[in-house]
């Protein structure tokens, strides 16, 4: 049997107070919409079609990657059923049709798959929980125990409102009894808007038992339509994250005070302190220490290297047992060799630095080829930018830069080269000489300081 899983996203999520379409809010740094289709990928659906609208374009665009996606437009927002009904013409009427909301991203694979295997093929199944505040969802109506139907928040009756157990918009059915009552639905109620939740009324008029699920854990279902419910989503996701890292063996100082934006992956006794941000896809080699309020974007660290705190990493590669910040920053095009040192306020760019190398402080090394065992003093510039052009600096092996030296690019400093404290070099520095650019100290014997005028006031 063939599924079609057909995912709503067609809502602009008036309830968001935003410009940006409900779907592609970001969840830990993903589009909400980006999760639901993850779930629907894993369980390896024939057809995948989702049905967009508000600000389409932007969704279609934001996507435009996944060539999988059957993208059927729903012109004007009429309500869920409505939205549906769009996906209709292409789903043939033997398939199985699979209903997510692209507002409900923390549903897991597993969860929906145990849902689909429970209800048969030809069944009508939805996915309910037990939630502690029903309030804005729909109401699950159950008579003797068995689904019969559902109501929504806005046409609940007071006892209705009280009941707990509610849709969680999952929903499965065969196409061609789906076709039939989404040709039926009326838009008679207070919002007027076709519901899809109203299918559930015609299966059971005709008689056709409707299966409900529930699952346990009302944070995997949540659906989102604010900021307060998206930063629940949030704060639920990392807890997530975090349990999944600590499974992992790493230690995380405060599992609440991490935030991972992407994919992270950690090799043995990694430790993470507190208020750190992962972003993009990061790898931490063993026994990797990751210092408070560090930011990590789309970087590999090996084994053994420490980065210390409130240090900035991004588009970088750095080897074994260097010592990294604290406030340190590496910036797209970095790699950094094993053992090497980057200490407070050095700015490293397209830049690699040999083995040994140590950069400690006050420094900006740009579009730099950096030697193994080089010492760059504080306060060392490489002047990559003549306001047009980027020009590349090369320091051989061993050099040794003295303190406040400016590097004007494109320049070459020797192997073994030692260049004085203050030097502007904008010539090429020869291997195992010292070369030193400045003016010769003066003393002016018997000058005297200005003295401050004395001024009557009356
Ligand atoms: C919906 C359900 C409710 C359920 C809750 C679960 C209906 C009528 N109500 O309510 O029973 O408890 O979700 O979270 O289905 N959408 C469209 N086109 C439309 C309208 C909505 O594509 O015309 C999409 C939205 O983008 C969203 C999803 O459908 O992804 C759900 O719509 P939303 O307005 O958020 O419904 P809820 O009020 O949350
Ligand atoms: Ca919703």
């Amino acid at each position: 049997m063939t599924t079609s899983i057909i995912i709503l996203a067609a809502g602009q999520g008036k309830r968001m107070n935003s410009a940006m379409p409900k779907v592609l809010q970001p969840l830990a740094g993903q589009p909400l919409l980006q999760y639901v289709l993850d779930c629907a990928t894993r369980l390896a659906a024939d057809d995948v079609c989702v049905v967009y609208g508000h600000r389409g374009s932007k969704v279609r665009e934001r996507f435009s990657g996944n060539r999988a996606i059957r993208w059927v437009l729903q012109d004007q927002q009429l309500g869920t059923g409505h939205a549906v009904n769009q996906a209709m013409p292409g789903t043939p009427n033997e398939n199985r049709a699979v209903v997510l909301y692209g507002d409900v991203p923390l549903l897991q694979s597993n969860t929906l798959k145990m849902f689909l295997d429970h209800c048969g093929a030809e069944e009508i199944g939805v996915l309910t929980v037990d939630v502690d505040n029903p309030h804005g969802y729909g109401r699950i109506i159950r008579e003797n125990g068995a689904v019969v139907g559902m109501v929504e928040e806005s046409e609940a009756t007071e006892a209705q409102k009280r009941i707990t157990e509610i849709n969680t918009g999952v929903l499965c059915c065969p196409a061609r009894n789906l076709k039939k009552w989404l040709g039926e639905l009326t838009n008679n109620n207070t919002k007027g808007e076709y519901y899809l939740t109203d299918v559930l009324g015609s299966a059971t008029q005709e008689g056709i038992p409707v299966r409900g699920f529930k699952v346990d854990n009302q944070v995997e279902v949540m659906g989102i339509n604010d900021k307060k419910q998206l930063a629940e989503a949030e704060r639920a996701l990392q807890a997530r994250r975090a349990e999944e890292l600590l499974g992992a063996g790493v230690t995380l100082a405060d599992p609440a005070r991490l935030d991972i934006r992407g994919e992270l992956t950690c090799g043995k006794d990694v430790f993470i302190d507190i208020n750190v941000i992962v972003e993009g896809k990061v790898l931490l080699g063993d026994n990797v220490r990751v210092g408070a309020n560090t930011v990590v974007r789309n970087s590999e660290i090996g084994d053994g290297t420490v980065i210390r705190s409130n240090s900035h990493i991004e588009g970088a590669v750095a080897g074994a047992r260097c010592i990294v910040g604290p406030f340190a920053r590496l910036r797209p095009g970095s790699e950094i060799a094993d053992d090497v040192r980057i200490g407070n306020f050095v700015e490293v760019k397209k830049s690699t630095i040999g083995e040994g190398s140590k950069v400690n402080h006050l420094s900006y090394v740009g579009d730099a080829s950096v030697g193994s065992k080089v010492n760059i003093g504080a306060g060392t510039i490489t002047c990559n930018y003549d306001g047009a052009n980027k020009h590349h600096t090369i320091i051989g092996d061993g050099a040794f830069i003295g303190s406040g030296v400016e590097l004007v690019a494109p320049v070459k400093i020797g192997e073994g080269a030692t260049i004085g404290a203050g030097s502007s070099i904008s010539k090429d520095a020869e291997p195992g000489q010292l070369t030193v650019e400045r003016t010769r100290q003066k003393t002016v014997q018997g000058w005297n300081r200005p003295v401050k005028k004395e001024i009557n006031v009356r």
